[in-house]
């Protein structure tokens, strides 16, 4: 008989993140649809999916291991290793880059005293550039996490950062995450 999960991998959930998995589980038609939602869960937990991550997901989900990869690196907000507290991922791709996304990236990079692609010395801030956040219409824009800020003005990243600063993540325009059960926001 196989030994428990975390034991095979030494990868655990919180309790709760456990008890969304298995909701998420028993929500959708087919276990691989539930992929997405739950690389969020562990995301939301950890900050990334690391490789026990993976064989938990693989497991848990009853797919390749190549598949849960396929589609975690596919994304550009999902992870693999470890990130700084808070990565701001700004769109440069074209749409964003006409309604603005230079100036917003020149004001992050100043505000924060480091470049694109770069993290602060104490591992609180990395700025990242990717080329499209699906939200064109919206621009600029940037994503952290699960939460997308749209329209972005040099005042609405200050406000973002000074928010950052004190540890709450503000009221995004739009989030994208796994929806359990009833849900609505
Ligand atoms: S070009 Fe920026 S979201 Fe698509």
């Amino acid at each position: 008989m196989n030994k428990p999960l975390d034991e095979q991998t030494g990868f655990a959930l919180s309790t709760a993140g456990a008890a969304q998995v298995e909701a998420l589980v028993a929500q959708y038609p087919t276990k691989a649809s539930a992929l997405m939602p739950c690389i969020w869960v562990i995301m939301d937990e950890f900050g990334y999916v690391s490789e026990a991550g993976v064989d938990f997901l693989s497991d848990k989900l009853e797919l390749t291991r190549a598949r849960v990869y396929e589609v975690l690196t596919f994304y550009a907000m999902f992870r693999t290793e470890p990130q700084a507290e808070y990565t701001l991922q700004v769109c440069h791709n074209i749409s964003c880059h006409v309604m603005g996304a230079r100036p917003i990236i020149a004001h992050l990079e100043k505000r924060l005293g480091i470049r694109l692609g770069e993290t602060t010395p104490d591992g609180k801030f990395a700025i990242e550039g990717v080329e499209c956040l699906g939200a064109c219409g919206l621009g600029p824009c940037l994503q952290l996490g699960k939460h997308l800020y749209e329209h972005l003005t040099s005042e609405k990243i200050d406000d973002l950062l000074d928010s950052l600063r004190k540890g709450v993540v503000p009221r995004a325009d739009t989030d994208r995450g796994p929806r359990v059960g009833g849900e609505t926001s």
